[in-house]
């Protein structure tokens, strides 16, 4: 895969980003190959999606947005236009608000149900908004459907469809069995775990939401923290 171009920032006047280990959300396991690794290789990712070198003329879309990006594209001088991060941790929210000082950044926090990281929150339905406003040309989801039962997948492709601006793209990373017939909670005793899904019916639960899927590609064994991934774009 071909690398993110970053470069460490010389002269800016935004601080690095410091996170403590209270706002980390990733597995212990992606978290030791370090933040900033795995967040540019993502990033990559999420570039090939448009053939684009960087990211420098994209409006982007975080939903789940932990604290991993908006790290990565701060402290490795990642190219962007703009970035609208999204989560249901109040948390980690109120942090990126308070320490983020960019114009090209800004960070809502949604108090809806996830079984896992919000579950006293209200379960989200096709009326509750998505708090942004505008369109994306980007929008993604990293370890987010891995986390989420397919009724709440159903809503957040509606809205991410709402917000995506013509011929938009989204990614989004899943679990994904053949042997699961539709979707399971993997882990029974801690629902939100290893929320997993049947290839089939993932897509055209996507695909009644607005989206096509472009393609589906594996889980990269090189890297171990790339899931299966899914590339769709407006339909
Ligand atoms: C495993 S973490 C991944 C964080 C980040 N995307 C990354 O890859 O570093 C999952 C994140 O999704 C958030 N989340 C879960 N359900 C959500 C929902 N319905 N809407 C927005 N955020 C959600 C969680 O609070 C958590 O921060």
């Amino acid at each position: 895969m071909e690398q993110l171009q970053v470069s460490r920032p010389a002269d800016r006047t935004m601080k690095r980003l410091v996170v403590p280990e209270h706002v980390n959300r990733n597995t212990r396991r992606v978290h030791a190959i370090g933040p900033e690794k795995t967040g540019a290789a993502l990033l990559r990712v999420a570039c090939d999606l448009r053939g684009l070198a960087d990211l420098s003329g994209c409006d982007v879309l975080d939903v789940g947005c932990g604290v991993r990006f908006a790290q990565t594209i701060l402290n490795c001088d990642v190219p962007i236009r703009s970035y609208a991060g999204v989560d249901v941790d109040e948390l980690l929210i109120r942090f990126l608000q308070s320490e983020v000082d960019d114009p090209r950044f800004t960070f809502a926090y949604w108090d809806v149900h996830n079984p896992l990281y919000n579950p006293r929150g209200p379960r989200m339905t096709r009326e509750s908004m998505l708090p942004v406003a505008g369109e994306f040309d980007v929008s993604w989801l990293f370890s987010v459907f891995t986390h989420l039962p397919p009724d709440d997948a159903e809503v957040l492709c509606l809205f991410l469809r709402r917000h995506a601006c013509r011929g938009g793209r989204r990614l989004f990373l899943a679990f994904l069995d053949p042997t699961v017939a539709t979707f399971v909670e993997k882990s029974s005793e801690n629902p939100g775990l290893h929320s997993t899904y049947h290839e089939g019916f993932l897509r055209s639960l996507v695909e009644r939401n607005g989206w096509r899927v472009l393609a589906v590609h594996d889980k990269d064994p090189a890297t171990k923290f790339i899931q299966h991934h899914f590339v769709c774009g407006t339909a």
